[in-house]
């Protein structure tokens, strides 16, 4: 009987990645996946939205290129078209995991794993008619939508009106009117590609504000550009019914009615830690997600978790640094995860782009800090190429020690610029620092130097 080095449980970013830097390094790994190769980040989540909304961006480039002295008659955006290229973009991306995990010798099994138990030998892990043994387990399960126990719901996903980010990737037609209930990360890219894909799109959240954790300001600078664009939002509602045509919902004590020809749920995501026989081995989790030390190590020796089914950031790089801590202190290297300066991007037209402490956080936490604002529009390439843009850039300082805590944008390229804010947050710069660094002109970039040089 073969014993491997190491098991892995779930091939998404992850998963994948662990496989590959455990194949490169000599351990004998068996990657086990239960759908497909990629997870949801390449096959429903992070690429094929990003695909659809670059679709979104030329065509509303087109629709709006008046201002720019461009004029475009007949504009037409196919959604059907805008699928399939999504889909051989996802198809082109699994192809190269899949050779680069073959590169690396790691074993691929399809089947959905199930942890039987701990014998002398190592773990017992079982996927379809086949169990295998490892001497450690990485867990990269991942996350599911959270369906929410509203009238109407499950119903509605049997019949196909409610859908969630794996269906509505896929739809084969634009929705007339698509309501959707939360106005997080997933619900706001949605709403950016459907508005401009012709949908009627209304978005629907629980709070007073959209975005979540996004500065406060940012967030209602994006939602006036949504609304600009015929977007609508309902905030402080609470979805009581959902019917085959509409969305019922509840607002101050009153009751409304909205028409819906399909209806998207992104309330949140939960780790998919059911079913795994956790229990088996002893792992602790909580509220469903596992728990998980600076290490990237579980409760049982020789347990590791990493990506979203530790529930503390349920992004892809933070899943691909969490795998890559794994696969470290596995080799006996010490590497710890660190959350201070993880990026977090909203890919929508306008883009946002937010890292470290914001305003609120920063107080909550007691740090003494300043803030400093800057329109976009000080940067001169911004203004070349965003007629009436209203973005901004705030960065936030630790006035004693003088170093970045936090750097918060809405404007586009913003993805794109602020890895250099968590560079300058994870290796502590401080603000005399940075105002001696050369940033490329004219670019977007150049609007953290000047809002640096307010300090
Ligand atoms: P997953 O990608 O969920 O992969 C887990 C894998 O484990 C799955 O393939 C699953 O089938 C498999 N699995 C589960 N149980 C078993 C089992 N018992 N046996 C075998 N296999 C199993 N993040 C970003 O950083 N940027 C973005 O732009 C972004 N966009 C997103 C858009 C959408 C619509 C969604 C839904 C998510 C997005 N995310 C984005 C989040 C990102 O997709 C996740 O953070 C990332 O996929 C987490 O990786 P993971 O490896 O932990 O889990
Ligand atoms: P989310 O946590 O971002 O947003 C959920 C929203 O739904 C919140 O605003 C919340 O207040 C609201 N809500 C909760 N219950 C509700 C209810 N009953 N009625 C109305 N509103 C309700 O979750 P989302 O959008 O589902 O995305 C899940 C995760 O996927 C994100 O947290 C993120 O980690 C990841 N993601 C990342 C992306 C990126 O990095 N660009 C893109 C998409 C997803």
């Amino acid at each position: 009987m073969m014993v491997f080095d190491l098991i892995i449980i779930g091939g998404g970013p992850a998963g994948y990645l662990a496989a590959e830097r455990a194949g490169h390094e000599g351990l004998n790994t068996l990657l086990i996946e239960k759908r497909f190769l990629g997870g949801v980040c390449l096959n429903e989540g992070c690429i094929p939205s990003k695909a659809l909304l670059y679709s979104a961006k030329i065509y509303d480039g087109a629709v709006n290129g008046e201002k720019y002295g461009v004029t475009v008659e007949n504009a037409l955006l196919n959604h059907e078209v805008v699928v399939r290229r999504k889909n051989k973009v996802v198809k082109k991306l699994v192809a190269g995991i899949k050779s680069k995990l073959k590169m690396n010798n790691v074993t691929l099994v399809e089947g959905a794993a199930e942890i039987l138990g701990k014998s002398d030998e190592g773990f017992e892990v079982r996927a379809g008619e086949n169990s295998y043994t490892g001497l450690r387990l990485l867990i990269a399960s991942g996350s599911v939508p959270v369906i929410p126990a509203i009238p109407g719901v499950k119903e509605g996903i049997e019949k196909g009106y409610v859908l969630t980010n794996r269906e509505i990737l896929d739809l084969k037609e634009v929705p007339s009117s698509l309501v959707i209930v939360g106005g997080g990360v997933i619900g706001l890219e949605m709403a950016s590609y459907f508005n401009s894909a012709g949908s009627k799109v209304t978005v629907v959240e629980m709070l007073d504000h959209i975005a979540g954790f996004t500065d406060r300001e940012i967030s209602e600078i994006l939602m006036k550009n949504y609304q600009k664009k015929g977007i609508e939002f309902k905030l402080g509602a609470k979805v009581t019914e959902v019917r085959e045509d509409a969305v019922i919902y509840e607002s101050e004590g009153r009751a409304y009615s909205l028409p819906a020809d399909k209806v998207l749920m992104s309330i949140g995501r939960r780790a998919a830690s059911q079913g795994l026989g956790l229990e088996k081995i002893g792992v602790i989790t909580e509220r469903g997600s596992i728990k998980t030390d600076e290490r990237c190590r579980t409760n049982v020796p020789e347990v590791y978790a990493a990506g979203d089914v530790n529930g503390v950031s349920m992004l892809a790089h933070t899943a691909y640094r969490e795998a890559e801590v794994c696969i470290n202190n596995i080799l006996g290297r010490k590497d710890i995860m660190r959350y201070s300066a993880i990026p977090s991007v909203i890919y929508t037209n306008p883009e946002v782009a937010c890292t470290g402490e914001n305003e609120e956080s920063a107080k909550q936490k007691g740090i003494d800090f300043e803030a400093s604002k800057l329109s976009m529009m000080y940067s001169g390439r911004y203004a070349a190429e965003n007629e009436g843009g209203d973005g901004i850039c705030k960065v936030l300082i630790d006035k004693k020690h003088r170093t970045v805590i936090g750097v918060h944008m809405i404007g586009n390229y913003s993805s794109e610029i602020i890895y250099g804010a968590c560079l300058m947050i994870e290796s502590q710069m401080r603000v005399n620092d940075i105002k001696e660094l050369v940033f490329p002109h004219p670019t977007v970039s150049e609007i953290i130097r000047e809002a640096i040089f307010e300090f």
